[in-house]
């Protein structure tokens, strides 16, 4: 029998409404016991953790990840995916359907399964397609995707800009109990814009994404999702008004959750002038008036979620071998010429995230935005609940996914270091204040940060 008993720790778990010292005994894959810190436990065969100075939490969330597998192998694959998740602490990530060929046929959701089956690291909860080939036409089998083991529906990447096509995608996964994750993104606003409309991208001389295009699409889909009275998540929500829509939609009885990544909470639209194609993204990182409004909705409670929005690109995607050299730690970038601006609109979106995540989030707490039991609920209870998953607790009898996290424990951020594939980040060199020391999946130790 395997058995770890994890000691001197505080316990945080939001559900069973329990937030002290207690020692914690896991016996093969499941939580055996959860007793107050010193009381006698039968210890049997069990090996020791010392937990002191740590907090243990359900295991964390991610429910927005691309791992690029199957397709893209030069920026990332499941069994490193699932490395890098384990190395933040996470116990399941949601892997999102835009990889080649597209997860919108239950083989390829099988296929991403036993893939994460094999890595015996962190769990894969797949993420099926809405539409054939993230076409925005053709809906997927949604009944046989979830049969596939498919958790949630999103064409993230790229909006659905047929609204008939949503809102009879939304009646299917209604029926079936399952929510649809929304990418929102009106393109004839966005304009495959590099950054945020505005000084940065006027002061760079590249193309702006407009502010609006995100709003503009969350309010036709909230009509949307209110009429049908279905699940729906908005995805990397980055704009103020797009948060009063949803409070004002929840207001008139919507089922909307949404997510906010750490990248559009940390950093403003100016961190494109130092780190270039390693702060574009879609959505673009905003202005600081948006952060600000980001940062009332984590501490209000409109956010329900951290989501990283992990997007692995290898330099090549990211045109840094062209661009590398107009950016860089402390510099600023000038006027780009015209192909180099060409160039920054081309390269890919998207920011690294799993194995930073943790650290930036800690930062909420640290400053006293919120509470560790929020961010708890943030990480692992909510997004739990989204992806429909047994998870996000901590309660005796379930199932051994945890996270020991270290708040205190000060580190750098090291690219060269990430077990993931890819370096695409623009946090390189921050300094973050805590992370995780441990992830427990199923009873087995998946990663050992006190190794490091
Ligand atoms: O920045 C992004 N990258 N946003 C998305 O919606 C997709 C993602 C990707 O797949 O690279």
């Amino acid at each position: 029998m395997n058995s770890i008993l994890l000691r001197g720790g505080r316990v945080i778990d939001p559900a069973s409404a329990r937030d002290g010292q207690y020692d914690l005994l896991v016996r093969d894959s499941e939580i055996a016991a959860v007793e107050r810190a010193g009381t006698r436990m039968n210890l049997d065969d069990a090996s020791l953790v010392d937990a002191s100075g740590c907090w243990i939490v359900p295991g964390l969330i991610d429910p927005h990840v691309h791992l690029r597998d199957p397709g893209f192998p030069e920026k990332e694959t499941i069994l490193t995916g699932l490395r890098a998740a384990a190395a933040g602490g996470f116990t399941t990530v949601a892997a999102m359907a835009n990889t080649s060929p597209v997860n919108d046929r239950p083989a390829i959701t099988r296929y991403m399964l036993e893939r994460a089956e094999e890595a015996h690291c962190t769990r894969l909860a797949p993420v099926s397609a809405v539409t054939h080939g993230l076409g925005g036409i053709e809906p997927v089998d949604f009944a046989s995707m979830v049969d596939a083991g498919a958790r949630l529906f999103s064409d993230d990447g790229i909006p659905i800009d047929d609204a008939g096509v949503l809102s009879r995608a939304l009646d299917e996964t209604m029926r079936l109990g399952y929510a649809v994750a929304l990418h929102e993104e009106d393109r004839a606003l966005s304009c495959g814009g590099a950054v945020n409309a505005g000084a940065v991208a006027t002061h760079l001389g590249v193309s702006g994404y407009a502010h609006s295009a995100e709003p503009h699409r969350v309010r036709r889909d909230l009509a949307i999702a209110i009429g049908s009275g279905a699940a729906v998540h908005v995805a990397h929500v980055s704009t103020a008004e797009s948060l009063e829509l949803i409070r004002a939609a929840r207001q008139r009885g919507a089922q909307v959750t949404c997510e906010v990544t750490p990248h559009h909470f940390t950093l403003d639209e100016s961190a494109a002038l130092t780190w270039g194609p390693n702060a574009k993204m879609n959505p673009p990182l905003r202005n600081r008036d948006d952060v600000e409004a980001l940062h009332a909705a984590i501490r209000d409670g409109t956010f329900d979620m951290i989501a990283t929005d992990h997007a692995p690109h290898d330099p090549k995607s990211k045109r840094m071998e062209q661009l590398g050299a107009f950016f860089g730690p402390g510099r600023q970038a000038g006027h780009l010429e015209r192909d180099a601006a060409e160039l920054f609109a081309h390269a890919a979106n998207g920011v690294v995230g799993l194995e930073t995540s943790l650290g930036l989030a800690l930062g909420l707490v640290h400053r006293s935005l919120i509470e560790p039991a929020r961010l708890v609920e943030m990480m692992s209870l909510n997004p739990a609940a989204l992806l429909r998953l047994e998870a996000g607790t901590l309660a005796v009898g379930a199932v051994a996914d945890i996270t020991v996290i270290d708040p205190n424990l000060e580190w750098t951020v090291a690219p060269e270091k990430f077990l993931s594939k890819s370096r695409n980040t623009p946090f390189a060199g921050m300094r973050l204040k805590g992370r995780a020391v441990l992830t427990i999946v199923a009873g087995e130790i998946v990663f050992d940060g006190r190794k490091a």
